[in-house]
């Protein structure tokens, strides 16, 4: 069985209309899925065209159109909303080979003077929505999407919904747990039931279910998601964090206040010395991926110290401490060939599609049996 990589192959833009072209396809592809909650373009299709256009700007620093959207968080096309954020919700940087994470790590070494010492944390990558959750005497006060990063829209509707995400802890806690709100396989199922029953259409996919679900503010019906923090910050300059607390320790004290993190995903957080380790981390979640009850797009490695992710610091759309190293695009595009009529396995005469052939999640795709409500199950 073979896997396709997320980037085959780095494609370049050849002249300055390839470079605008591409830019309007990125602004399309943001545009509609943070907007409006579908892909228009599958991940590692957007992830080759954000890379060309990075690295033609990066050849043409003279030429670079003002609101380029390949160094904006969440490439400025998602709703900005009116909620100031606490401190910015930073989107991570990615890398997609060995040797990428490699390079990553000399580049933390030259920005930190000296060779990483206090340590990294390996911890998955959720497929989800992210949102800043705040507490307020234990009490789930507010959540708020990431937006531009800087201000968010408030969808504290969804309270009381999200498995992991309290709305009462049993501590008096202050604090703003940041972290991913998405749809675990089992939820997606049930929701897409719910929406059939009340005549909608399925949802395209866990995160586009998510996002949208976390938008509509006026369903007669409520869907259950879950939420794992991957970071806190303090409120209201209430302390809640342990003096000079590293990434895994501050992990632990939003876990101790009753709110769900990445370490109590069965991928678990793992700290390790160096990036040899961080690797091997990446690999064992990486192939325990298809197994895990909800979807993750890759696996964040993060310098533990804080003290080294001061130093190391923040560029506009990420912090230079942290990566995502992203696995295999799970969502591919490909060509409709055919489609005809054949009797399911329950002996409902059901329209299949014949694809031609792509890879997905290390199986070869060639038919999909279309439900007639809208979504497809997939057949190799
Ligand atoms: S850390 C300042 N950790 O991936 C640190 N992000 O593609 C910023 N995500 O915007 C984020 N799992 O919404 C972090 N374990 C994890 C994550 C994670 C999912 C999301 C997050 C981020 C996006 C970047």
């Amino acid at each position: 069985m073979t896997t396709t990589p997320a980037v085959e192959a780095h494609f370049s833009l050849s002249d300055r209309a390839a470079y605008e072209a591409a830019i309007a396809r990125l602004r399309e592809a943001s545009r509609t899925y943070y907007g409006e909650g579908y892909s228009v373009v599958d991940d590692a299709t957007y992830d080759r065209l954000r890379l060309a256009v990075l690295a033609w700007e990066a050849e043409h620093p003279e030429d670079i159109a003002p609101d380029s959207p390949a160094d904006q968080v969440a490439d400025g096309a998602a709703p900005a909303g009116d909620v100031p954020h606490t401190t910015r919700l930073l989107s991570l940087d990615n890398v997609f080979a060995p040797e990428e994470l490699i390079a990553w790590g000399a580049s933390l070494q030259r920005r930190l003077g000296h060779e990483p010492a206090g340590g990294f944390t390996v911890e998955p990558k959720m497929d989800g929505a992210a949102v800043a959750a705040r507490y307020r005497d234990g009490r789930l006060v507010q959540i708020i999407t990431r937006g531009d990063g800087s201000r968010g829209e408030d969808v504290s509707h969804v309270i009381g919904t999200i498995v992991g995400l309290p709305e009462q802890l049993p501590v008096p806690a202050t604090f703003e747990a940041r972290g991913e709100v998405l749809f675990t396989q089992e939820q997606f199922e049930a929701a897409n039931e719910t929406r059939i029953a009340h005549g909608g259409d399925v949802f395209a996919n866990p995160r586009n279910g998510a996002a949208g679900t976390l938008r509509a503010k006026d369903r007669p019906y409520r869907l259950a998601m879950t939420f794992w923090a991957y970071g806190a910050v303090e409120l209201d300059g209430v302390a809640f964090l342990p003096a000079g607390a590293g990434h895994a320790e501050t992990l632990a004290a939003v876990a101790a206040a009753g709110v769900r993190t990445t370490a109590d995903t069965p991928a678990g957080l793992h700290v390790v010395t160096g990036l040899a380790e961080a690797q091997e981390r990446v690999d064992a979640i990486a192939a325990m991926r298809a197994a895990l009850p909800f979807g993750i797009d890759g696996v964040v490695i993060k310098a533990d110290s804080a003290g080294e992710q001061a130093t190391a610091g923040f560029g506009s759309r990420f912090p230079y401490w942290a990566i995502a190293y992203k696995l295999p695009a799970v969502e591919r595009q490909t060509v409709l060939e055919d489609v005809f009529w054949e009797v399911g396995r329950t002996g409902v005469l059901a329209p299949t599609a014949v694809l031609a052939a792509v890879e997905l999640d290390g199986s070869t795709v060639t038919r999909a049996t279309l439900l007639l409500s809208g979504s497809a199950a997939l057949r190799g």
